[in-house]
This record gives structure tokens, C-alpha cells and sequence, in this order.
């Protein structure tokens, strides 16, 4: 299971990256939108911060076939492997999908609201396809319609990976995690909240407490 960092926060991928095993960063424009930097160099400065092994994902903007394939050929030369381009399924998108595959370049379909549309992106030759879980929860069972995916996707024999996005709180990553979901892209702030538990640090507290009482010194050896 791939475990995504999904956000163009340079310090909080950094922070993460350092004692966590993450396999890649996923941006899209409205993320580096936030960042306030220009956005060629937000992404360089993601690339510096990543491994050769650690996948960086990044979205076209333009929204017709040639504009996508134009961006798409561009984006996919940003580095020498691990690269994907996210392009959104719509039919100029699931087009320009078909043609990244003829040409070898490797893509994640985004923008999923349906087991039905994932699917398609995946006959056409997606590498990934990211449903927007927490966006599905407002037209019904978000969570449901992604295990209905992977289903559709397992039963096909497909080799296309679903990366479940958009996330809004833990329950959601684990419930997908759980169902054996091939990857998931969580916003930092999720990340922290999976990391972070009020007992940890309280049980922590009451370990050293003991161990300062009976021996009177911090560390374990004198
Ligand atoms: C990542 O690939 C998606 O673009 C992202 O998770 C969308 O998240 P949002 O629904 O919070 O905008």
C-alpha cells in the first residue's frame, strides 16, 4: 500500500518525508495555488525534496485534448522516471489518457465521482485513478462507491491502481486502507491527526515520571 502526501507544502513534506515512509506527493492546481510561489518553482522544490523512488504527481491545467497532451508531454519530462500527470476525466481528458499511454507516458485520472467513470479511465490505460472520496460523500456513500471500484477494477483483472483522494478525516483512510485499497493521498493536516494520539504522549510522560522516581537520572544506562 502506497502512502501519498497529498499537498505542495514544502516544510510539511519535508517534516513528513522524515520519519515516515511515503511513496510520493500528489499536487493539483488549486493546491499549488496555495503555496502563493510560482508554481514551476514549488515543484522543483517538491523534486529536490524527493527521493528518485518517491513518485511526484502533478496535474495539467489546460482543459482541451492538445492543450492537455502539450502540458502532458511537458510535465512528464519534469523528471527522469516516477513521474505521473494527473488529467481529470473528462472526455477530452479520457482522450488525452489513450494517447499518454500510446506515447508512454504515465497518468493519474482524477477528478473521479464514480465507480463507472474510474473504470473507464482504467480500460483506457490509467496507471492510477484518484475517486475524490470525501467530494462523493455529498452525493452518497463515498467510501461504498471506492470499494466498488476496487471490486470492478479486481474483477476485470485490471492493473490499474486506485489512489483514493480528497480525504476530509481519518475514518475515511482507514475504512479504504482496510479494504485493500493500492494507495491513498492524505492532506498533511490528516497525516498528523493519524500520527498523533493525546494518550501517546501522556503514557510517554508517565514512562519517564517512573523511571526519574526509581533511578533518578532520564536515560536508560548510566
Ligand atoms: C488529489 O489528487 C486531489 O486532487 C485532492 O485530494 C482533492 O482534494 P479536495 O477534495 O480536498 O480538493
Amino acid at each position: 500500500m502506497e502512502f501519498v502526501l497529498d499537498t505542495a507544502d514544502v516544510n510539511a513534506i519535508k517534516d513528513l518525508n522524515d520519519f515516515l515512509t511515503i511513496a510520493g506527493v500528489t499536487t493539483n492546481p488549486t493546491i499549488i495555488t496555495k503555496s502563493h510561489k510560482d508554481p514551476e518553482t514549488v515543484i522543483a522544490q517538491i523534486i529536490d525534496l524527493l527521493s528518485p523512488e518517491q513518485k511526484l504527481f502533478v496535474q495539467v491545467v489546460k482543459t482541451d485534448y492538445e492543450g492537455i497532451m502539450e502540458e502532458a508531454r511537458k510535465i512528464s519530462q519534469l523528471r527522469p522516471k516516477n513521474m505521473y500527470v494527473k488529467i481529470p476525466v473528462t472526455q477530452a481528458g479520457l482522450k488525452a489518457i489513450k494517447t499518454c499511454r500510446e506515447e508512454g507516458i504515465h497518468t493519474l485520472a482524477t477528478a473521479i465521482y464514480s465507480a463507472a467513470q474510474g473504470f473507464l479511465a482504467a480500460a483506457n490505460g490509467a496507471d492510477y485513478l484518484a475517486p475524490y472520496t470525501n467530494r462523493m460523500c455529498n452525493y452518497g456513500d463515498g467510501v461504498g462507491e471506492v470499494v466498488r471500484l476496487l471490486e470492478m477494477l479486481e474483477k476485470a483483472g485490471s492493473q490499474t491502481k486506485v489512489i483514493a483522494a480528497s480525504f476530509k478525516n481519518c475514518g475515511q483512510v482507514n475504512d479504504l486502507i482496510e479494504a485493500g485499497i493500492q494507495a491513498v493521498t492524505v492532506p498533511p493536516e490528516i497525516v498528523y491527526q493519524m500520527v498523533g494520539h493525546p494518550a501517546t504522549a501522556i503514557a510517554v510522560d508517565e514512562f519517564s515520571e517512573n523511571w526519574q522516581k526509581e533511578y533518578d537520572r532520564s536515560e536508560f544506562f548510566k
